[in-house]
């Protein structure tokens, strides 16, 4: 009998299986697609199975039974539990692995609850190599279901540099998917600053692709310690292999997406979390399938001056924490609305190692929610402030120079604005609500008095 089964063997599902058996336990995968399992089944050995029919899989799992479903998100998930439910028992365990929009899991964990299955909707992040070698794992939902499967997602997860690893119980319902949606929001935000930075390093410093490479290595030994830093110098330094450019200089420069940072947006904005890197992200990909292609004028005089390249790492450690701390605000605000006893230490830990964002700074970032859990805004942590001291000049210095030579830098402009007006107390917003009530009387508070006031609004002649 296996002790886990997956369903789902295209290549996130078979990496997970194969990381299974590689810690020591037993596997059974299934999929409906035969040449998956027929490539799976290669893998045989006596701790895993390939298996050709539901009812082989259902049967070849010991009780309770706890089976990965790692298909394409939406109506598929659905679908197939629909198929295994007849063939399921009270007290097994569902756990979707898929990037699922976190409506669909809550609606599942209140349906599956009445089946008496248990439900885990579980963040999977670290693509392909992390899904073999050690993924980032987010599980929300049934909490005893959860402590059930903990010794196999801890065996697989990633382990962070002090050997603990990058999984634990997020919190109830659909917080685990929510966690991974404002995972994929944070990843776009910071892969849309390192393409401002490029894009000045290029446009105005002047550098070339292998300077570039060398540069952000540097940074990567330096203030900005990350995955994407890594892979950011290896995409600049890869040579084409159908011209002698590099291939960054051929590949079309138009973002594609899936929709999980779109996903987050649209529940921020529900929220009123003040996510604004993470919308400007989310919008220069749809920005650079909608120019129009057409030149416009640009300052072109080159700028080789270390100054500015310091100023540029500066900014993107700064900008890259406004991702993390914008992420994290919209994750508080989230767990008061849907009421989750969200550990941010937790999900700090959970994402420093396996997952795309993974950096130094998630330490940090574990560190501020651990001496203070009710920060509603990370760079409250002294820590954060220091750094926002340190290197705010720097990142004014950046979006000024961009501005001026004709550079977009939505995201690194949002970042400096998000830094300019959360610890503003002094924000032009008191002439909105005097606007508002002009027009409709929609009603004011003093800055002065309690109550709820109303002016008698007159035009002079
Ligand atoms: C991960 C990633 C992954 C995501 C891709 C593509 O954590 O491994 O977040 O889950 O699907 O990054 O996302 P887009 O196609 O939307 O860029």
């Amino acid at each position: 009998m296996s002790q886990f089964g997956v369903i789902g063997l295209a290549v996130m599902g078979k990496n997970l299986a194969l990381n299974v058996r590689n810690h020591g336990f037993s596997v059974a995968g299934f999929s409906i697609d035969k040449p998956e399992v027929d490539a799976f089944a290669k893998y045989e050995d006596d701790k895993l199975k390939a298996c050709y029919t539901w009812e082989e899989f259902v049967d070849a799992l010991e009780k309770p039974r706890k089976i990965l479903i790692q298909i394409m998100a939406g109506r598929p998930v659905d679908e197939t539990i629909k198929r295994l439910l007849p063939l399921l028992d009270k007290g097994d365990i569902l756990i979707d692995g898929g990037n699922s929009n976190f409506h669909d899991t809550t609606r599942r964990c209140e349906e599956l609850a009445q089946s008496g299955i248990h439900f885990i909707g579980m963040g999977v992040s670290g693509g392909e190599e992390g899904a073999l070698n050690g993924p980032a794992l987010m599980p929300g939902g049934d909490e005893e279901a959860y402590n059930e499967v903990a010794p196999i997602l801890e065996a697989m997860a990633a382990k962070t540099p002090e050997g603990r690893p990058c999984v634990s119980y997020i919190g109830q319902s659909s917080s685990g998917h929510y966690v991974k949606m404002v995972h994929n929001g944070i990843e776009y935000a910071i892969m849309q600053e390192f393409s401002e930075i490029y894009d000045i390093l290029r446009q105005v410093v002047g550098k070339t692709n292998d300077e570039m490479s060398a540069i952000f290595n540097d940074w990567n030994e330096d203030l900005v310690p990350s995955y994407l830093t890594e892979i950011t110098a290896a995409v600049l330094k890869q040579q084409d292999d159908l011209t002698p450019d590099h291939i960054i200089d051929h590949i079309l420069n138009e973002a594609s997406y899936k929709g999980t940072g779109n996903w987050m947006l649209e529940d921020g904005v529900s929220l009123g979390a003040p996510i604004s890197v993470i919308a400007e992200a989310v919008i220069a990909r749809f920005m650079s399938k909608a120019t129009t292609r057409e030149e416009h004028h640009r300052v072109t005089e080159k700028q080789d001056k270390p100054e500015l390249i310091t100023a540029l790492e500066k900014s993107l450690q700064l900008a890259q924490a406004v991702a993390y701390a914008q992420g994290f605000q919209q994750l508080t605000m989230a767990a008061k609305a849907y009421s989750w006893n969200l550990r941010y230490p937790a999900i700090a830990q959970n994402w420093e190692a396996g997952c795309i964002i993974r950096s130094a700074m998630l330490k940090d970032i574990e560190n501020a929610y651990e001496n203070d859990k009710d920060i509603s805004v990370l760079f409250q942590d002294a820590y954060f402030k220091k750094l926002m001291t340190n290197n705010l000049p720097a990142l004014r210095q950046v979006v000024a120079v961009a501005a001026a030579s004709g550079i977009p830098t939505p995201t690194l402009s949002a970042s400096l604005n998000y830094l300019e007006s959360i610890f503003n107390a002094d924000l032009p917003a008191n002439l909105i609500q005097g606007q508002r009530d002009y027009f409709g009387a929609h009603t004011y508070e003093r800055n002065d008095r309690p109550g709820v006031y109303h002016m008698e609004w007159y035009e002079e002649k």
